[in-house]
């Protein structure tokens, strides 16, 4: 540390010699004017060394102020020092600088968070001795090689502990032209920065699932509406057929299919208006552990499903209380069971688990049936989408409505011929 010290003993001494020698110099000068005579050579080397004296003093003092200065200068490049690294190490951007050999030489939080690798183990190593050379969707190696990388590009990752991240990079070539007037010379490395966009895109996905099933929610309501004024004629004029043909009956036969067939036709009609119609909930304090204990019991009651299909309540609690609508919650957790019953192809079991966060409630819907190919995933909340012989594809539609008229979230996975696991997330106050 450079500091001005107090005036030590040295110092003091210093000075007494230093105003002894004045007061003898200022004698000498008076005695030889006063005598006429010259100086002996003693006496001009005297005066010299005095002379010198004074301006090693005068340099010394100049030395120190530039010590002074060159102290508040080291003490002003700690603090932005300081700065930038609680900068790069705060930023929620993942920060990674490989030098042209390949060795990571910057690794921030942000970075270990979505790598999942401590920094000890990162630093100043080469890049693919810890990861994959194309983790970040491009070659590091060649991109090192040819100084040449691309600037922006999103990658889907998963990281070793199973996480699902989707990423923003950006690649930049880095130059110290302050040493080189070459730019090729200057290089110093890539920096790859990293932005988690995996809650971006998720909200994306629900935004683009929400407009599209209100565009077909309307459009069902449409043509809803247009078939159930013609139906309600054919329905009168065929059960009309039906009683004046009553000593025909082959031709009896026919009208009566008419009419059933527009009997299931009005009951789908019906469905897709109940659909389209904006749910009116009504929230009360309700028990979710005990709504859907009551579930399990009603679906095990059911012999056909009993003798196949086992149900788990898996939960440490003994009541949930949530603000919610009893009956819609009720009709769109029945769904979620009787489709999980019917994508049981012999036997299996379903578990529901039931679990609670600061804010939520959480429960899991889970069995051990045939799955969900990726690529229905997307489209299983839609109306009208069924893979079943006999289904209508409202079911999940429907439970997709009740979710969100509570303000919550419900999202799925599914491994084909594995699993499928339907999670919902539902405030526990009520949803304004
Ligand atoms: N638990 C599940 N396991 C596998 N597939 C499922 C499951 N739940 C729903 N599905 C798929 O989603 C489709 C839509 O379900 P849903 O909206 O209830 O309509 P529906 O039951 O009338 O087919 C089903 O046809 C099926 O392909
Ligand atoms: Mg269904």
């Amino acid at each position: 540390m450079l500091a001005k010290s107090k005036p030590s003993n040295k110092e003091s001494v210093q000075k007494q010699l230093e105003a002894c020698l004045s007061d003898l110099l200022a004698r000498i000068d008076t005695k030889s004017s006063e005598s006429g005579h010259h100086l002996s050579p003693e006496t001009s080397l005297f005066k010299k060394v005095h002379a010198q004296l004074n301006e090693m003093k005068e340099v010394q003092l100049a030395l120190e102020e530039s010590n002074e200065k060159l102290a508040a200068k080291i003490k002003e490049l700690d603090s932005i020092t300081h700065y930038l690294i609680s900068i790069l190490c705060n930023i929620s951007q993942g920060l990674l600088f490989i030098d042209l050999q390949g060795n990571v030489t910057t690794y921030n939080a942000a970075m270990e968070k979505i790598l999942e690798v401590e920094p000890q183990r990162v630093l100043f190593k080469k890049f693919w001795s810890n990861f994959d050379d194309k983790l970040f969707g491009f070659s590091i190696r060649e991109a090192l090689a040819h100084q040449e990388s691309p600037e922006t590009l999103f990658v889907s990752l998963n990281s070793p502990f199973g996480k699902h991240y989707e990423l923003e990079i950006n690649t930049t070539f880095i130059s110290d032209e302050t040493h080189s007037n070459q730019k090729e010379d200057s290089m110093q490395g890539i920096i790859i920065l990293v932005r988690d966009i995996t809650e971006i895109k998720r909200l994306q996905l629900i935004a683009k699932r929400n407009s599209r099933m209100k565009v077909l929610g309307e459009m069902a309501a449409t043509v809803a509406h247009e078939i159930r004024n013609p139906l309600g004629g054919i329905k009168g004029f065929a059960s009309l057929l039906e009683r004046d043909l009553a000593d025909k009956p082959s031709l009896k036969k026919m009208a009566t299919a008419i009419v059933e067939g527009t009997d299931s036709l009005d009951q789908l009609v019906t469905q897709v208006l109940n659909y389209s119609r904006p749910l009116q909930p009504h929230f009360e304090s309700m028990d979710l552990v005990k709504l859907l204990q009551e579930l399990r019991t009603q679906m095990l009651a059911d012999s056909a499903v009993r003798n196949r299909v086992e149900i788990f309540v898996e939960t440490p609690l003994s009541c949930l209380l949530i603000q919610g609508d009893i009956k819609i919650l009720r009709s769109a957790f029945l769904n979620l069971l009787i489709n999980a019953v019917q994508a049981i192809p012999q036997k299996g079991h379903i578990i529901l688990r039931i679990n609670q966060t600061d804010t939520h409630a959480l429960v899991q819907v889970e069995d051990s049936g045939i799955g969900i190919p990726p690529e229905s995933l997307e489209k299983i909340f839609s109306p009208f989408f069924t893979t079943r012989p006999d289904g209508n594809g409202f079911g999940l539609a429907e439970v997709y409505k009740a979710v969100e008229v509570h303000g919550g979230e419900i999202e799925v996975r599914s491994i084909i011929q594995k699993y499928t696991e339907f999670t919902l997330k539902l405030p526990l106050k009520a949803y304004k």
